[in-house]
């Protein structure tokens, strides 16, 4: 169903902006543009990326994800730049995060299942298990995130300090954190092809002015941009800094670009889960601009519309749940896609729930690393789960192939460890595993511009990392 957005937006009065983390901080753009290098990005540009051949979505060729962090759906839909940038694409207004608190959104949204974690530790995730880069190389479909105030490509740590540049004072801030890090998680975004698109925003802005951008894009803004330690006013700011000027530049928004703005979570456990979502560009149809959709969709529906997109293999989690993985429509449409379910409100499940799943990240019934439990349901690519070789495709959760609950055996870690683990890396002699990644690039570019020096982050924790 769809409506006018006009008619959704609530009285002003009503949809005061929820401010609970009332900052001092005064809004400042990092740069003059996304497109020029700052050392408010802290992390240096290390080379332009090089991605191979366009590969043809039946919907889109680019898909960028931009994801905020905290709000509820209201404060976020009070924020002229939201509202704005919702009326130039279209409104997604029954769209909901999976779960509490950020990573496992995050999780969930790159693995299709966040394996019971209910905090924000440090974690890896060994390279049997899938996520979606696996399924856009088996495609060679370009991928990078790009992390704002990451202090290096490719970087492992847990955190990162910055400067303080919205002062400016020789203050730092809890800036880059690796649970909003998509490239972060699986152990191997250790090997270099990989760790290479894992990259910061001086490298997206080298990359953008290369006209260099890959096929999936996800952005963080950092945890002052994206409104985790201000509020969402603070957030539409950096919004309208960063959209703004990219929506009217093609090596961006190309004729074939979907953009999304959506939310890692509601703000208020105790509702469910509903989040502010917004699809723009190029690649949406003229016909939808100013629409609102109301189909029943999650974090896992983005992958469920990507692997429909470029005909991907599925995860065989919650990619293929008919319940949670709606598609979004017109991509559905255009994709030959018939699987989407109407959801009424009474048959949706419960998606503010934490801390009750049992699962390898758990940290009360913990178990180990479990094979897809839908290997052979064909997802919205058409295609069955993607299994890797090293996986033991018989120990699925759902067929009581796993031991006893094994409480604290976990892969919590440090960034010494990460890819400790890695037993699908290519062995001499062996042939790879799976298609890598385009070759590495040709080495760094000009620096960016003359600045202060950026202090070195801290140490990352050296064990596991505690809930907040
Ligand atoms: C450059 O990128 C590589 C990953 O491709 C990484 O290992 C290295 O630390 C990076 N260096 C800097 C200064 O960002
Ligand atoms: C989840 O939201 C529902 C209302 O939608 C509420 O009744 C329930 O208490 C919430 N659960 C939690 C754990 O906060
Ligand atoms: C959080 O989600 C619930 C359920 O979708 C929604 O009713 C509520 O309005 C959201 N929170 C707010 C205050 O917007
Ligand atoms: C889909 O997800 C819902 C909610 O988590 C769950 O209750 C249901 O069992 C899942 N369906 C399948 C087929 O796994
Ligand atoms: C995946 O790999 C990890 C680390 O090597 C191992 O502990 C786990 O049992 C494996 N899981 C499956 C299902 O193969």
């Amino acid at each position: 169903m769809r409506f006018a957005l006009l008619a959704l937006l609530l009285p002003a009065a009503l949809a005061a902006p929820f401010e609970r983390r009332a900052s001092a901080l005064p809004y400042r753009d990092p740069s003059s543009s996304p497109t020029v290098q700052t050392d408010n990005y802290l992390g240096r540009n290390n080379g332009t990326l090089k991605n191979g051949p366009v590969v043809r979505g039946k919907a889109f060729d680019r898909i960028v994800q931009v994801w905020f962090e905290n709000t509820n759906f209201a404060s976020a839909a009070s924020q002229q730049a939201f509202a704005d940038f919702a009326k130039q694409g279209q409104l997604l207004d029954q769209y909901y995060a999976v779960t509490h608190p950020s990573e496992p959104n995050y999780m969930a949204a790159t693995f299709g299942d966040f394996f019971g974690l209910s905090d924000d530790s440090f974690n890896y995730i060994p390279a049997n298990i899938t996520s979606i880069f696996d399924l856009l190389d088996e495609k060679h479909v370009s991928y990078a995130c790009y992390q704002e105030s990451m202090q290096s490509t490719g970087f492992q740590g847990f955190n990162n300090q910055a400067p303080d540049y919205f002062t400016p004072s020789s203050n730092t801030l809890t800036s880059y954190v690796r649970k909003h890090n998509p490239c972060a998680f699986s152990e191997t975004f250790a090997r270099p092809a990989r760790a290479q698109r894992n990259r910061n925003m001086n490298d997206f802005a080298a990359d953008v002015a290369a006209d260099a951008l890959p096929q999936w894009v996800f952005v963080t803004p950092n945890m002052e941009n994206d409104a985790h330690d201000t509020g969402v006013s603070f957030g539409a700011k950096w919004l309208q800094y960063f959209l703004g000027a990219l929506v009217n530049d093609k090596r961006f928004n190309s004729d074939r670009t979907l953009i999304m703005i959506t939310f890692d979570e509601n703000e208020t456990y105790a509702v469910e889960n509903r989040i502010f979502t917004a699809i723009l560009g190029n690649a949406l149809p003229r016909n939808l601009i100013g629409t609102t959709e109301s189909m029943y969709m999650t974090h896992y529906s983005m992958l469920a519309t990507v692997q429909a997109n470029w005909g991907l293999q599925s995860l065989g989690r919650g990619d293929v749940n008919r319940t949670l993985a709606n598609v979004i429509p017109w991509v559905a449409e255009k994709t030959s896609w018939t699987g989407n379910a109407d959801v009424p409100a009474a048959k949706r499940p419960l998606l503010n729930l934490t801390g009750v799943y049992a699962g390898p990240l758990s940290n009360t019934r913990n178990t180990p690393f479990y094979a897809p439990p839908e290997q052979h349901t064909k997802g919205a690519g058409g295609r069955e789960a993607l299994l890797q070789p090293c996986l033991d495709a018989s120990a699925t959760a759902d067929k009581g192939a796993l031991p006893t609950p094994r409480v604290g055996a976990n892969y919590y870690g440090s960034q010494a460890n990460v890819g400790s683990t890695d037993t699908c890396k290519v062995q001499p002699g062996k042939g790879p595993a799976g298609p890598q990644p385009g070759p590495a690039p040709a080495g760094p570019q000009p620096g960016p511009p003359q600045g202060p020096k950026a202090p070195a982050g801290p140490q990352p924790p050296k064990g596991p990392a505690g809930p907040k």
